[in-house]
């Protein structure tokens, strides 16, 4: 127990309220005119109608128990029918009922205790209040009213969150947070409609993970896996605790109502609205297709039966609140050869026509009917469909996060409105991506905000996979989804991160733990686990996989530190949420990062290719050893939960078990021809004596450094090494006084290491202005050199100056680098400018123009970045490359295009993504999506001196990261050259 430690800091965050972005009304402290619910060990009565809705009266015994789990005293549901109780001055009560529904709220508006005005008939609003003498018996009470049924779900939940329960406590073991005295806040708040009125996820691919977690746990149904309603109640109820209220079950191989006949009505009594998913109309999943239908699923060759099929469909689930998945696909979520648009639009007909029958109306226009354009049936909603007003247009993006399609001006006032089905999981091109955690969650911000503002405001639905390792990316999610304006700011990501941290962790850890997952966030999103390779980062040029490990371990270093701070209850949620998708991370980058290193080291001959390897093994093994950690962790309820493989892909599915990269050995006894010591210069994975350049001048072996001037790295290296068994020592020196060698002798082998790195500098004010290159002596003791020549090395050295007068980004290795955010100065036209998205991308930010609604732009006169740089190399075909966000032209009549100018030229504008059709994604697509990044170059005649680079966005959605001018000295790499020195 860390308590008496912190005891003044508890004191402060004693009366803090956690729940995410809403208003307070529940305080730890006693207030003016508060209302005590808990003090010492008492709990409070929850009042209900008897005759409410058993879902409000299900989530009134939630909020019972949720004060004990708070309080360790559990308050008591009392359900009634009228107006007065047994009992006399009871005070520490809360009413909750359903207006319309509950003769206790009913009776209190109309007795004028409350007014239920402003909240009756506002969809799943709600208003909450201390009142006095509310009900004979009763002195005072907090009066919960919702405008429905998930009103008051989502009026009782709001207290149970405030005080101090998460959402996440049994799926996410987040422990209450504990407290004696809890009041109700004298202060009425009225809760209005969700920004979006469906909320939901999808549960899908649902094996390994998932399914063997559940039948771990769960009875196994006739037809296959335990996704029996037992499983499904803490899901529903957890939906309903994060203010959602819509899910489409489970069935990579389950039917949710055919598995268990109990599921739907469980569903519908907690409040949920079932879907299906967008590939499986009218309620009926699709592995009832193999079961159930007569003949194949094909509308062309088995019209009737499918109608048969559907209408059964409809019927089974009508008693229940659904939302109707319409149209067609074809067998087991793949496009069908044989529909079109002509038949899709018979299909839907055929479909409202069951609907009509099954609820024996005209006018189905009050049931929710979605059709999902997902792949390629957006394509024939671009052919010209017709599809009726009822019907909810569900845009789909790319299953990468990206928005293919969002409402245009003239589908605005479609009467059933617009949607977006999202993802935080797939399977499929150009790779899976369904073991951990790998959401950016600014760029959700960034393309839901967009959603929302183009108004696909009906439903949202995102893919979540197994669930359970999303947890985090699916909070964010679902408050977006309820309050949108409230997080509408380009920052708003950080501070929902606090906040998230404040509520599961508590606050003396939030700050810690919400800029750890924002790096985590940025770190994961650069390129998904599953795409990994030993070569993707550069670990030659720019030390570039040596900082990316680096970021890893200080993100591990700094989760741990926290985790360290936590009492045992909270380390469980801590390590599943925040401490594990960073250790998990960390290793999977070890491994293919040092596989990559070790590989090159082999290359190179090194005697520690061989201990390279078994630190890859090593880490092999930690992957497993993380996953059984995970699984034993509190007495194994999770086990099988993280069963998904994710090492050793080698095309878009996943592998059947986890393989390492492929490894090289150097045979560890031999000494290499050339003698034992070699030297391989930064940026080269070449190795001397041997496989370099013979100068034949200097009657050696030259290994080359990049050059060093004053506005780039501080040093550069020389790595000197074993090339076999024994020691030995060395000793470097420059032939220039002003170059220093660090260090510049050791002994390698043996005691010592068997690489060192030695690195180079430049004493600035003593080295000549201009060019010089400077020859590096190596010397050894081995004696054993045969024929071949010490081989030595070149240093570049290339002193450079800027004007006093000048500020910027100066070039270095003629590469100037950019991000994006750090502009020279960046103007707003007519109320359009540009916001900064902390964390979006893969280096620092994202800058994009703000509104999103903003009408087209213009260069030169829009709003414009300037980037103030120095060059000093004349590069007559200069490439300017812009990185951007992977966002997709959401508006075939308005793609995303950018302007880009050097100082007073003409603006030249580029159209990143190519025209393209619905399901069917440009090729430049599936690399872009793979490297996170969407770049684009033009070319440019620099001239040394100081220049400006002007660039526009022309259209909202265009996100820039970060610009690199290469004047011919760019190397290869993953993410681009680190940025350059401002002065
Ligand atoms: C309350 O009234 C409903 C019908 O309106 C009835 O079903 C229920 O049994 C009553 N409950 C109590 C506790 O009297
Ligand atoms: C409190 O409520 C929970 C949940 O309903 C229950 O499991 C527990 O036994 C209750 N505790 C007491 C002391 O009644």
């Amino acid at each position: 127990m860390h308590f008496s430690i912190f005891t003044g800091v508890l004191l402060s965050i004693a009366s803090h309220v956690t729940a995410i972005g809403q208003k307070q009304i529940i305080s730890f402290e006693s207030t003016d005119g508060c209302l005590t619910l808990a003090n010492g060990g008492s709990s409070p009565t929850v009042i209900l109608d008897g005759a409410d809705w058993e879902g409000v009266i299900r989530a009134g015994r939630d909020l019972a128990a949720d004060f004990g789990r708070v309080t360790g005293q559990n308050g008591t549901v009392m359900l009634m029918n009228g107006t007065g109780v047994a009992a006399t001055n009871m005070s520490s009560v809360i009413i909750v009922g359903t207006i319309g529904n509950s003769s206790l709220i009913d009776g209190m508006a109309k007795s004028g205790k409350i007014s239920t005005g402003k909240t009756e008939g506002q969809w799943e609003a709600f208003q909450s209040q201390v009142v006095s003498n509310p009900m004979p018996g009763i002195n005072r009470a907090l009066v919960i009213a919702g405008a429905d049924k998930r009103g008051s779900i989502y009026g009782i939940y709001d207290v149970s969150e405030q005080i101090g329960v998460s959402p996440w406590y049994y799926y996410a073991d987040v422990p209450a947070k504990q407290h004696s005295s809890i009041y109700a806040l004298d202060t009425p708040k009225h809760q209005t409609s969700p920004s979006v009125k469906y909320r939901g996820f999808f549960i899908n691919d649902e094996q390994p993970a998932l399914t063997n977690w559940v039948n771990e746990n769960f009875e196994m149904g006739e037809y296959g896996p335990g996704f029996n309603h037992k499983m499904y109640a803490p899901i529903f109820e957890l939906l309903l605790r994060l203010r959602a209220n819509y899910i489409w079950p489970a069935e990579w191989n389950s039917m949710l109502a055919v598995d268990d006949p109990r599921t739907p009505p469980e569903a519908d009594m907690y409040g949920i609205v079932m879907g299906t998913s967008h590939t499986e109309p009218l309620m009926r999943w699709t592995k009832e297709q193999s079961l159930f239908l007569n003949g194949t699923w094909a509308w062309a060759t088995n019209e009737k039966n499918v109608t048969e099929f559907m209408r059964e469909g409809a019927e089974r689930s009508s008693p229940y609140e659904n939302m109707y998945t319409m149209g067609m696909r074809g067998l087991g979520d793949t496009a069908s050869p044989t529909l079109d648009a002509d038949s899709l639009e018979d299909i839907i007909g055929v479909q409202q026509d069951i609907l009509r029958d099954t609820f024996d109306t005209q006018d189905i226009s009050d049931i929710p009917q979605m059709w999902c354009l997902y792949k390629e049936v957006g394509g024939y909603f671009e052919q010209g469909m017709d599809v009726p007003e009822d019907i909810t247009l569900l845009w789909a993006d790319d299953n990468w996060g990206n928005n293919q399609r969002l409402p245009l001006a003239n589908e605005t006032d479609r009467a059933a409105g617009a949607g977006v089905y999202y993802h935080f999981d797939y399977v499929g091109d150009p790779r899976d991506y369904k073991w951990i955690n790998t959401i950016n969650i600014a760029k959700t911000y960034e393309q839901m905000h967009l959603s929302y503002e183009r108004q696909a405001r009906t439903i949202w639905v995102v893919n979540v996979g197994d669930l359970k390792p999303l947890e985090v990316p699916i909070s964010h999610f679902f408050d977006l989804a309820y309050d949108e304006p409230s997080m509408s700011s380009p920052d708003s990501t950080m501070k929902w991160l606090r906040a998230w941290a404040a509520r599961e962790f508590g606050e003396n850890v939030a700050d810690a733990t919400a800029s750890v997952m924002n790096t985590y966030g940025m770190l994961a999103a650069r390129r998904k686990y599953e795409l990994l390779d030993p070569f993707v980062y550069s670990n030659t040029n720019y030390n570039e996989s040596g900082r990316v490990l680096g970021e890893w371990q200080s993100l591990v270093n700094s989760a741990q530190a926290i985790y360290n701070q936590l009492d045992t209850a909270t380390q469980a949620a801590f390590f599943e949420l925040v401490l594990h998708p960073c250790m998990a991370g960390n290793i999977v980058h070890q491994i293919y990062l040092n596989a990559g290193m070790q590989n090159t080291y082999a290359y190179e001959w090194r005697q520690s290719a061989n201990t390279l390897a078994q630190q890859v093994l090593d880490s092999f093994n930690a992957d497993a050893a993380l996953t059984k950690r995970y699984h034993s962790l509190l007495n194994g309820k999770w086990n099988h939960i993280l069963d998904q493989t994710h090492l050793g892909y080698n095309w878009w599915q996943q592998p059947m078990r986890n393989v390492a990269p492929a490894l090289e050995w150097v045979q560890a006894s031999e000494v290499s021809l050339g003698g034992p010591l070699g030297v391989t210069a930064e940026g080269s994975n070449g190795s001397a004596p041997g496989d370099s350049i013979y100068n034949a001048g200097l009657g050696n072996w030259v290994q080359t450094m990049p050059p060093i001037d004053p506005y780039g790295p501080s040093s550069r290296y020389l790595d000197v090494y074993m090339r076999g068994p024994g020691s030995t020592d060395f000793m470097i020196s420059a032939d220039q006084p002003w170059v220093t060698a660090s260090p510049s002798s050791g002994t390698l082998g043996a005691n010592g290491s068997l690489d060192m790195r030695v690195l180079f500098s430049v004493d600035w004010s003593s080295a000549p202005a201009g060019q010089t290159t400077v020859n590096i002596n190596i010397t050894n003791s081995a004696e054993d050199y045969g024929s071949v020549s010490m081989p030595t090395a070149v240093l570049p050295v290339n002193k450079t100056s800027v004007p006093d007068s000048f500020s910027g980004f100066v070039e270095s290795d003629a590469t100037i680098s950019m991000e994006a955010e750090h502009t020279t100065s960046n103007t707003s036209a007519d109320g359009v400018s540009y916001g900064i998205i902390p964390g979006y991308g893969r280096t620092l930010s994202g800058v994009t123009l703000f509104p999103v609604t903003a009408s087209s732009q213009s260069a030169p006169n829009g709003p414009k970045l300037t980037y103030d740089f120095y060059a000093f190399t004349h590069a007559p075909d200069a490439n300017a490359t812009v990185m951007m966000g992977t966002s997709l032209n959401t508006n075939p009549d308005r793609p995303g295009r950018y302007a880009i100018a050097l100082d007073d030229e003409e603006p030249k504008e580029v159209q990143p993504v190519p025209d393209f059709t619905l399901g069917a994604l440009p090729e430049m697509w599936y690399t872009g999506v793979a490297n996170a990044v969407f770049t684009n170059t033009t070319r440019m005649n620099i001239k040394p001196g100081k220049h400006s680079l002007n660039l526009w966005a022309l259209e909202p959605g265009v996100v820039f990261q970060k610009i690199v001018v290469d004047l011919g000295g760019v190397r290869e790499s993953y993410l681009g050259p680190p940025e350059s020195m401002m002065v």
